[in-house]
């Protein structure tokens, strides 16, 4: 009697504790990855893919102060950003975060609010409108990158530089209309200074250890100078529109947003000329280097992979006439080039521009995969990690386009992102990455700097908040001259 009385006691007490665990405190959080200071490695990507091996695809691990969940499947992203973007839209609102994005004005750190979904629309609004309308004048731009890199074919050209350059020019096209070297060449070492001093680990740091920024640091006072620079820059090109602007005409992105300021009014809780400056800083820094590294690991992986750029050039003569004699390729041709757009996929899964995206911030306490999630937490997206999934993707460490092409082709990576946060840029990156690789691929033949399997570039990825590549030489080989030899 006495015992079956323990025992039922003992059963209540369990299933007491079970239905605590159940409904009022569960508590189920991402299995711990010990330590605090993994943020001092330069190849965090395929680290936290490493550390997955070992915890499964989403874990938690101590960043300094911070606790953060890194999400290293397609699956666990998509089920955050997707299916449970009310909850996971945030950005963290750090100290280095604020100041770059002018009293949080910033379109891509800025927290998910309703002001910042106004600024996300506007944005995506005007891109568009500029897209459509300057699309002509971009192709001419295009056709005049592939004269200026004939005349220096032959030799070793840092195709790299070039890109970086032309991406900037498209931006500053579209968000000023200046396309004049000298403009253009200011603009691209502002954004360059930009980004390496935002991703210096003297600044990243604070972030985690922030009782650092009481004391002097050579790479926060140089981060603020640049800051300065793009400011005044930017300041001037919004005066310079403002001044000249003509009733009823909209010339580009900067004439568009301001004058959609001024349909809504100024006031409390309404966008502002800030904001206007603060999405125009992001075109140039989100949109210039990704774009111009992804064509340039194009252009690497198709040294790498000779086969490959024989069956596009295949392609393009079949599509548009042999060699530099055929027509001009055509955006809205796209779907005619399955190569050549399996061949871009591919690197964007291998190589996504933005590794590590940007880091979001929850809302409201959540789950995902079933583990909790609290209010407050930094989620980062380990979106190269995700694209080298081998349950996904079959050797994933393979560069094989073909793999988008067969009867059953591989999924989909998402490499600019998804749901709410996704990238604003999508549309113009695919239009550049294309236009430019199909132009270049019809004009040339790409070589390695130095004839010799030896001398190819290397494939190993540098990552910043960009996924570099070093020292790519490229010899440019007019397509004629090959004919005839
Ligand atoms: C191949 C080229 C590109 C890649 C791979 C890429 C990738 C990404 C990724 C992964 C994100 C973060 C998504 C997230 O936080 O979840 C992002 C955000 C963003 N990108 Fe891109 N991007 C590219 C080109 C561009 C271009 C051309 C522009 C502008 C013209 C641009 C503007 C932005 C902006 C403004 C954001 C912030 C969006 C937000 O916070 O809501 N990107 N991009
Ligand atoms: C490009 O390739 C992807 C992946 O195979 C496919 O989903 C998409 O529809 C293709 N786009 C065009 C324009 O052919």
């Amino acid at each position: 009697m006495l015992l079956s009385l323990v025992l039922l006691l003992v059963l209540l007490a369990a299933l007491g504790w079970l239905w605590m665990q159940l409904t009022v405190s569960p508590h189920h959080p991402p299995p711990l990855v010990p330590g605090f200071f993994h943020l001092i490695r330069a190849d965090l990507p395929s680290y936290f893919l490493n550390l997955a091996q070992k915890y499964g695809p989403l874990y938690r691990l101590h960043l300094g102060i911070l606790d953060v969940v890194v999400l290293n499947s397609k699956k666990a992203i998509e089920e955050a950003f997707v299916k449970k973007w009310m909850d996971f839209s945030g950005r963290p609102q750090t100290f280095p975060y604020q100041l770059v994005s002018k009293d949080g004005q910033d379109l891509s750190l800025g927290d998910y609010t309703p002001l910042w979904k106004a600024q996300k629309k506007l944005a995506r609004s005007a891109l568009l409108y500029v897209h459509n309308n300057m699309e002509p004048v971009m192709e001419n731009m295009v056709q005049d990158l592939c004269k200026r890199l004939l005349a220096r074919a032959g030799s070793p050209v840092d195709i790299s530089k070039e890109l970086f350059m032309f991406t900037c020019s498209i931006i500053s096209f579209l968000s000023f209309g200046e396309k004049t070297e000298s403009t253009v060449q200011e603009i691209k070492d502002c954004i360059e200074e930009l980004i390496l001093g935002w991703e210096s680990w003297q600044v990243q740091i604070l972030d985690f250890l922030p009782f650092l920024r009481f004391f002097p640091s050579p790479g926060l006072r140089k981060l603020r100078q640049s800051i300065k620079k793009r400011d005044r820059i930017m300041q001037k090109y919004l005066t310079q529109h403002k001044e000249t602007m003509v009733e009823g005409q909209t010339r580009d992105l900067t004439d568009y947003m301001l004058q959609k300021l001024r349909e809504q009014g100024e006031g409390p809780g309404q966008l502002s000329e800030g904001h206007v400056q603060m999405i125009l800083v992001d075109l140039f820094i989100g949109g210039t280097e990704t774009t111009a590294v992804t064509i340039s690991w194009v252009v690497a992986f198709l040294l790498h992979h000779p086969e490959i750029q024989r069956r596009l050039h295949e392609e393009l003569d079949q599509e548009l006439g042999p060699g530099v004699s055929g027509s001009p390729p055509n955006y809205g041709d796209r779907a005619r080039f399955p190569l050549l757009n399996a061949t871009i996929t591919e690197v964007l899964r291998m190589r996504p521009a933005a590794p590590l995206a940007l880091p979001h911030c929850t809302q409201k306490s959540s789950s995902i995969c079933g583990f909790d999630i609290p209010k407050n937490t930094v989620i980062i997206p380990n979106i190269y990690g995700a694209h080298h999934d081998d349950s996904i993707w079959a050797q994933p460490y393979d560069f094989r386009p073909d793999r988008f092409l067969e009867p059953e082709p591989s999924p989909l990576g998402i490499p600019f992102g998804c749901g709410a946060r996704i990238c604003l840029g999508e549309s113009l990156a695919r239009f550049e990455m294309f236009l430019i690789l199909a132009h270049l691929l019809q004009a040339f033949t790409l070589l390695p700097a130095v004839e010799g399997s030896h001398t190819l570039p290397s494939l190993k990825p540098i990552f910043g908040i960009n996924t570099r590549i070093l020292g790519l030489q490229v010899r440019l080989l007019p397509r004629e001259a090959r004919v005839h030899q």
